[in-house]
């Protein structure tokens, strides 16, 4: 039996029937899912990460959510890819944000969302998006539904390119995870990260802790660290080589002037870090 490929009106019936997208993905026939994550964003992100070449390569994308990175890996080439994810797959989305309401500043620390009517882990409310993608685009991806902190590496084995994108700071122990990130790691892997950048700190190695969602209303975020830790904790965890691929922004000579007579005015007590995205890829 042939299947008959989807028209637009089926791929936009299919993109709708999912009421929350963290990624815009084209689904093709003119359709693209209305992500969080807008296809502009997503397209300079994917820029920015600087994938070496995938062909023939397995690849693991951690945290995968609705799958974009899954699917352009497989789009350049690679031969496997695996897409992990357990967390917002078992995610009921209104419930969730309703809890992060609750606790986000509110001083008093959140008790396990796994503990709460928003966590589904049968019924996987929050994977809705990656099997609609990944049917809609006739993708050969694989999933797998689990932590990737407790799945038994030996089991999944090592992956030539490992993705582990905006993962990090979501987990109460970067350092364990990165040592589990380095199993799971046969050539290399590629981070990308809520990062801090506080000028004239920057070769002292240092995380800010976020306990009550102070990052983004986030409840599930716990870690910033600076340039100096991530690069730091990755060798600790056992990768051999780090290469920077994306640091703190440069800031124009105005912007510093700026600052400089600021923190004069006001003191250097309130300097504060500075937020950005780090991109780091450690080789195994
Ligand atoms: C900020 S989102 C990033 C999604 C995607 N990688 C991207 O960059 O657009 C963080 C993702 O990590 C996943 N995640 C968090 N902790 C995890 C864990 N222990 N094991 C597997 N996935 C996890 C979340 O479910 C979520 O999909």
């Amino acid at each position: 039996m042939t299947t008959q490929p989807l028209d637009t009106a089926a791929r936009r019936a299919l993109a709708d029937a999912v009421d929350f997208w963290w990624h815009s993905i084209d689904l093709g026939e003119g359709v693209t899912t209305p992500g969080r994550k807008s296809a502009d964003w997503l397209k300079h992100e994917l820029a920015a990460l600087q994938l070496p070449d995938l062909r023939g390569k397995s690849v693991l994308d951690i945290g995968a959510w609705d799958g974009y990175y899954s699917f352009a890996a497989e789009r350049l080439g690679a031969r496997r890819v695996l897409a992990l994810d357990h967390y917002v797959w078992s995610l009921d989305r209104a419930r969730a944000e309703a809890w992060h309401a609750r606790y986000a500043g509110a001083g008093e620390a959140a008790p396990p969302i796994e503990s709460t009517d928003a966590w589904q882990p049968q019924a996987l409310p929050g994977k809705r998006g990656f099997d609609t993608a990944r049917a809609a685009l006739g993708s050969r991806v694989e999933d797998r539904v689990g932590d990737f902190m407790a799945v038994d590496a030996a089991e999944l084995g090592r992956f030539d390119v490992v993705l582990f994108l905006g993962v990090l700071y979501h987990m109460e122990n970067p350092l364990a995870a990165l040592r589990k990130l380095r199993t799971l790691t046969g050539g290399m892997a590629v981070i990308e990260t809520h990062a801090v950048a506080l000028p004239a700190y920057e070769h002292h190695a240092f995380c800010e802790f976020y306990p009550n969602g102070e990052l983004d209303g986030d409840v599930s975020n716990w870690w910033g660290p600076n340039l100096a830790a991530l690069r730091a904790l990755c060798l600790a965890a056992g990768f051999r080589r780090v290469e920077v691929k994306q640091g703190p922004p440069a800031k124009s000579a105005l912007q510093e002037a700026l600052r400089r007579l600021h923190l004069f005015a006001s003191g250097a007590r309130q300097r504060r870090p500075r937020h950005y995205r780090a991109i780091v890829h450690a080789y195994a």
